[in-house]
């Protein structure tokens, strides 16, 4: 039996560890103080759980180090972001690999789950962790990858809808792990080998981003040709092998970030990648775009600019309350500083973040409004737009 530590309570450890607590009592440790007490008290900010799921007697939640020491199994879920050079920023991954290795124990187990680049488990995270003791990974403690691919807010492709990779090349406690893992998920897809699943997980958001960036590429030029989008793409998907990905925006944790860690590795191998970032150059373009496109249509719709603007839809995807790298968001700041008034809203968002951001929050307050601009086209927002009388105009950019 495995006890469990979660290290890194965000969008990826928190579903983990509610989802452990069904067979173990897993401990979720973050350094983040506030998550923790929010936790304790039933609340998670990101209205992904409920209070009665994050109050189980199971779980023990604590930003304690100390506490943890008697783990066996650790999963590590902390973030991989850039730096403002847009290379690696490995600070979070650092302290946790230089915390474990004060506390690590003969025949514990270390799984990451962070998304990095390839050979970075093995050449930077294993030797942090056998620096302050005596023991060696694959000899004394095991070390395995696991990348997450769980999509917050998408209610089809929950944790135990997909399929996961653990990659785990030992045979120490092996069974019990494949065990444990397929609690969270649908099924095991095993490797015995780190390297090629840090790989693996890097370029499925890679090829994703190229993707997206490619159909935005379509999407620009159609307009600049005159051409009506959505018809040419009807035509084009009566191919069998036409891929039919959507315009818009990118943004959030994952893909404006893995394509850097990916050409950084590649670099250091005197490679440098081609198309890997090509999708982050037009991805962000799009912010200039919608923006431009929006004040186009104000300046047609309210030339004086005596409307109330109401901005819906500030995270930077459907139904997914993450303003990381939100590029709505983006637009909404750009947006507000020539009208002032502006204002907005955001229903996937808690109440807390709401209020300290100023948006609106009650319907009856989401009503006064005479222009609803909508980016982020979450579903309680369509909702809510339909309970509106007929005057009102609404610009519903890319939906
Ligand atoms: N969010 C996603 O949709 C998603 C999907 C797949 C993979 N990933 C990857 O999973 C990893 C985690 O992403 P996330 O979205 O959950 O991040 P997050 O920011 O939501 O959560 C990370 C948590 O780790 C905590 N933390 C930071 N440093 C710590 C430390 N030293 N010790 C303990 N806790 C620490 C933070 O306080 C935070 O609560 C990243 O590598 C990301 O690329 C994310």
């Amino acid at each position: 039996m495995f006890n469990v530590c979660v290290i890194g309570l965000g969008y990826v450890g928190l579903p983990i560890l509610i989802n452990l607590s069904k067979k173990f009592n897993p401990v979720g440790y973050d350094i983040n103080e506030q998550r923790i007490q929010d936790l304790k008290r039933g609340i998670d900010i990101f209205n992904e759980f409920k209070k009665e799921e994050l109050k189980r007697k199971k779980i023990t939640f604590t930003s304690s180090i100390k506490s943890i020491k008697k783990s066996n199994l650790y999963i590590i879920t902390v973030p991989t972001p850039i730096s403002n050079k847009k290379l690696p920023d490995l600070r979070h991954l650092e302290d946790v690999c230089n915390n474990l290795s004060k506390i690590i124990q003969k025949n514990d187990i270390v799984i990451f789950e962070s998304t990095v680049y390839p050979g970075l488990t093995n050449n930077f995270c294993i030797p942090l962790i056998e620096k302050n003791n005596n023991l060696k990974e694959g000899l004394d403690f095991f070390v395995g990858y696991s990348p997450e691919r769980v999509n917050p807010g998408d209610k089809n492709h929950t944790l135990k809808n997909i399929n996961k990779i653990l990659a785990y090349p030992h045979n120490y406690k092996k069974k019990e792990l494949i065990k444990m893992y397929s609690l969270l998920s649908k099924k095991i897809i095993f490797s015995k080998n780190i390297r090629e699943t840090e790989t693996a997980k890097v370029i499925e958001n890679i090829q994703r981003d190229v993707n997206i960036g490619l159909i935005n590429e379509f999407y620009l030029v159609c307009k600049k040709l005159n051409l009506n989008f959505n018809n040419v793409i009807k035509l084009a998907s009566s191919k069998w092998n036409f891929i039919k990905f959507k315009p818009g925006l990118v943004g959030g944790h994952c893909l404006p970030v893995d394509p850097y860690y990916f050409s950084y590795i590649s670099k250091k191998n005197n490679f440098n990648t081609k198309i890997t970032l090509a999708g982050r150059t037009i991805n962000n373009l799009m912010t200039t775009i919608i923006e431009k496109e929006i004040v186009q249509k104000l300046k047609k719709i309210d030339p004086k600019k005596n409307k109330k603007i109401l901005f819906c839809g500030l995270t930077y995807k459907k139904d997914v309350a993450d303003l990381r790298n939100s590029l709505a968001l983006q637009i909404f700041k750009n947006l507000k500083k020539n009208n002032k008034k502006m204002k907005g809203y955001d229903p996937v968002l808690n109440n807390v973040i709401s209020r300290k951001n100023n948006l609106v929050i009650s319907m009856n307050e989401f009503k006064k409004f005479d222009i609803y601009i909508v980016v982020t086209n979450h579903s309680t927002i369509a909702l809510n737009l339909k309970k509106l009388n007929k005057k009102k105009i609404i610009i519903n950019i890319l939906n």
